[in-house]
């Protein structure tokens, strides 16, 4: 379940408004006035671009490399402030009392953690749904954009809706609403180009997935640098290995298995399957026809015409 709301103006997404979970409605004032603090750091993406990967990246590097820590999972660690975009399992009789407090109410959990450490938070929302203090340029506060390819994305997002959300339809129909912007926080494009168009702000660092896969260390080092952090050589490459598709995906921690689980006990699971799916650039090929890879390629070029990203 999902609404549309009209976000305030954008000069990228004109249109009409943003696709954003139904909770959205109780949640989005609360996000919106959230006190943001200056040792914040956010990670924030649209689904399925590579957000649990740079989390795990950014958290590891924000703590120093503490491996012992980050065997907690890792929406505890870095908490999701829009954890809206599962069911509604409310309306679905689940009993809350199975769901931890920082997905029953995620904005007061964030909101309460203690100053005494950064906060590490995750959102999916696009630029204008932020918290307003932290679109005033001047904010101190971090943010990584981590972005990815419209196509891998597309056939990422079927797949999770599938496994997570409880979507029915077919690949075809779920492109359509892919690029008609009906998908949790569509549309694409002015999600990515909101922030494409700040990225040499101090406080804004932006990474795409396909740099992850092919560079995963000078990402590394990128992503240190922007935090403030040194990393020896070999901090790099354990960091690395940590980071790698394998390790991950054999990770309990950032592997959703609990929320996973709650959804196979409820019968709301379409499709068989694991949070790490595929983690490939190019996996469209498998999935995708000549014709529906055409349309997104004309789609792409004609989103990013003059933006100057190659995506
Ligand atoms: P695929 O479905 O294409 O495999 P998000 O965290 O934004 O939901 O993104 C999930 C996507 O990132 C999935 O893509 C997942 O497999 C991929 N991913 C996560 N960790 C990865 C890693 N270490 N290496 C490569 N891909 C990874």
């Amino acid at each position: 379940g999902y609404v549309r709301v009209t976000a305030p103006a954008s000069p990228s997404a004109p249109g009409p408004g943003v696709a954003v979970p139904a909770r959205f409605r109780e949640l989005g004032p609360d996000i919106r006035a959230l006190q943001v603090r200056d040792d914040d750091v956010w990670v924030v993406s649209f689904p399925k671009t590579g957000t649990t990967w740079t989390q795990e990246m950014v958290w590891l590097i924000g703590h120093d490399l503490d491996y012992e820590a980050a065997k907690e999972i890792l929406p505890a660690r870095f908490p999701f402030i829009d954890h809206t975009a599962l069911f509604d399992y409310r309306s679905m009789d689940i009993p809350m009392p199975e769901l931890p407090e920082f997905v029953t109410d995620s904005v007061g959990h964030i909101d309460r953690l203690p100053t005494s450490a950064p906060r590490f938070i995750k959102t999916h929302l696009p630029y204008q749904l932020l918290p307003s203090q932290l679109q005033d340029p001047k904010c101190k506060a971090k943010m990584v954009y981590v972005c990815r390819n419209a196509k891998d994305t597309c056939v990422s997002y079927y797949h999770h809706c599938r496994l997570l959300e409880g979507y029915t339809g077919d690949f075809p129909e779920f492109c359509d609403l892919f690029m008609d912007g009906a998908v949790c926080f569509g549309p694409f494009w002015p999600h990515v180009l909101d922030f494409w168009a700040r990225r040499d702000q101090p406080n804004v660092l932006f990474i795409t997935y396909e740099q992850l896969k092919q560079d995963l260390e000078g990402v590394i080092r990128r992503t240190a640098a922007f935090l403030g952090k040194t990393l020896s050589d070999e901090d790099v490459a354990k960091l690395k290995h940590h980071l790698s598709f394998e390790s991950m995906k054999n990770n309990p921690a950032v592997n959703y298995e609990e929320i996973i689980e709650i959804n196979r006990r409820h019968n709301l699971i379409t499709e068989a399957g694991s949070f790490m799916r595929s983690g490939q650039v190019g996996d469209w090929k498998g999935q995708m026809t000549a014709e529906q890879s055409q349309r997104f390629d004309q789609w792409a070029a004609d989103n990013l015409k003059g933006s100057g990203l190659q995506l």
